[in-house]
């Protein structure tokens, strides 16, 4: 690709060079996004790059070398000059014979004074007589500046009159594979939409892709982390988080973030906190559409359930969400679709374990009591978060949420008072008494006044009340089990 614009430098593939690895095995099915990354890491190293194939031999700029289609021959060509460029040998591990090991060993010694030989190979194909002396690297998603970049590039290729800004590329973009993106592109150079239709289209790209498949949906539009009250110890797990999840450094890869499950009293903002993830994270959100997984017309719901999870691997970084985990679960046990269900668990337990960082699943459930022990146990989820009713204080900011969303000013409605008569109370609750006042207020055509939201307080009953014992239960259990979203008051 041109060399116009700016370079972008790989981090994790840079952090090899750095370290001076001159044998590299790079492992991905992207050799094109590949070639751009070598070239990039080339410039800012000041070398040339060269690339051998065993169809071609060595290419060095224009010029094709003789005689250097044979491994062991381009190999002994190399280690006898006196450049130390970047060369780029396509899937040379595969030829795996003494005189092809000899000779990278040789070269690894030869140019560990400044040349880097990068391998390319769609598996992890390293001789394990060069255990040692290879590294390893498997490439990841494109991050967000390398998205950019790239985006920037074709856009000046492709002489797209549409000026993207780096959010919008980012929030629209990022979890589709460079040549997914660059398909979003060329659709919108084909067929230009209006200016307030470029995110549509862009968004419309991602959603193609999930839909194909059923099961999964992307979810377009998600609030932002303030507009959740209370739950203030899950925004600090989140907030310290943020930056470990789209890492690309190996020695992060342990500790990257997988999962958290949120259990907990329903309306209390479980869904609403998930969404807020995604937009916290900036990670695109799709949801696993459990009932469509049930409903048989995407295949056994196990396969299907195993199809959706390997479909998102795909387009991690992203914010996978399972609504109700539990859903299908009876209290009893043993019913045939508990049967379907466990073995669903049984895969998802399994692959919550392998599936590729950056990949953060969040799960709801109201009855965690009904999930699998394993489920719960530490190593699959991060953490298991209750969230409860809310507290006194998160009520009076739930309320002030709800109230400024619809223009109003919190302090005029004394926040404070009416969470104080309002305990007991979820936060869809809470929502739907100020939506009922604001209702009763326009039909009166007046403006909202306190009275209003006292007047429908009285016709709400809260669950707490109507399922008291269920409500006490799941939160007697959680009590012991799990850690509140909410800080202690
Ligand atoms: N902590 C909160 N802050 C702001 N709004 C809230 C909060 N909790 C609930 N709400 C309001 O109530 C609505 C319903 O909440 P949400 O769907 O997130 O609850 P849930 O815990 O997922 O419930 P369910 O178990 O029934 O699915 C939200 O869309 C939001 O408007
Ligand atoms: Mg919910």
């Amino acid at each position: 690709m041109g060399n116009s614009g700016t370079v972008y430098i790989h981090q994790g593939l840079n952090q090899l060079f750095a370290a001076g690895r001159s044998l590299i095995l790079v492992q991905t099915f992207e050799e094109d996004r590949l070639q751009n990354l070598l070239e990039g890491l080339a410039k800012h190293y000041g070398k040339e790059l060269w690339v051998w194939s065993v169809n071609l031999g060595i290419q060095r700029g224009a010029e094709t070398i003789d005689q250097t289609r044979h491994p062991e021959d381009a190999l002994a060509w190399l280690s006898n000059r006196e450049e130390r460029p970047v060369i780029w040998l396509k899937d040379m591990t595969r030829h795996d014979r003494p005189e092809v090991i000899r000779g990278l060993r040789d070269l690894y010694y030869r140019w560990r004074d400044g040349g880097f030989a990068v391998i390319s190979a769609t598996s992890r194909l390293i001789p394990p007589d060069l255990e040692r002396e290879m590294a390893w690297y498997q490439l990841d998603m494109p991050a967000q500046v390398e998205l950019v970049a790239a985006v920037k590039q074709w856009s000046e290729e492709l002489g797209l009159s549409i000026a993207l800004s780096d959010q919008v590329i980012s929030a629209t973009l990022k979890g589709l594979t460079l040549a997914e993106a660059r398909h979003a592109l060329v659709r919108l150079k084909n067929d230009p939409p209006p200016e307030d239709r470029v995110l549509a289209v862009l968004q419309e790209e991602k959603r193609r892709l999930v839909s194909k498949i059923g099961t999964l949906e992307y979810i377009p539009r998600v609030p932002k982390l303030n507009e959740l009250g209370g739950l203030s110890n899950l925004k600090e797990w989140l907030a310290q988080r943020r930056d470990l999840i789209v890492s690309t450094d190996d020695k992060d890869r342990e500790i990257v973030p997988k999962g958290i499950l949120l259990m907990g009293v329903s309306g209390c903002g479980k869904s609403l906190c998930i969404k807020a993830i995604s937009s916290a994270w900036q990670l695109p959100l799709y949801r696993i559409e459990m009932t469509r997984v049930f409903s048989g017309a995407f295949g056994s719901p196990e396969l299907a359930f195993a199809n959706a999870c390997r479909l998102m691997e795909e387009l991690a970084p992203a914010v996978l969400w399972i609504d109700e985990i539990e859903m299908g679960l009876s209290a009893e046990g043993s019913s045939a679709a508990d049967t379907v269900l466990s073995r669903i668990f049984a895969f998802f337990l399994t692959w919550m374990q392998e599936k590729p960082p950056g990949l953060f699943v969040a799960a709801t459930a109201n009855r965690i009591d009904l999930l699998p022990a394993e489920m719960i146990r530490k190593g699959r989820f991060d953490q298991v978060f209750f969230v409860d009713l809310p507290t006194q204080s998160e009520r009076e900011q739930i309320f002030e949420i709800h109230l400024k969303r619809r223009g109003y000013e919190p302090a005029a409605f004394t926040p404070e008072v009416f969470a104080d008569a309002t305990q007991g109370w979820n936060g869809a609750e809470i929502e739907q008494c100020v939506i009922a006042a604001v209702t009763n207020a326009r039909m009166e055509q007046r403006d909202l006044q306190l009275k209003d939201l006292y007047a429908t307080r009285k016709q709400i009953v809260p669950i707490s009340q109507t399922m008291e014992e269920q409500v006490r239960h799941i939160r007697n259990w959680a009590y012991e089990r799990a850690v509140r979203a909410s800080a202690e008051e």
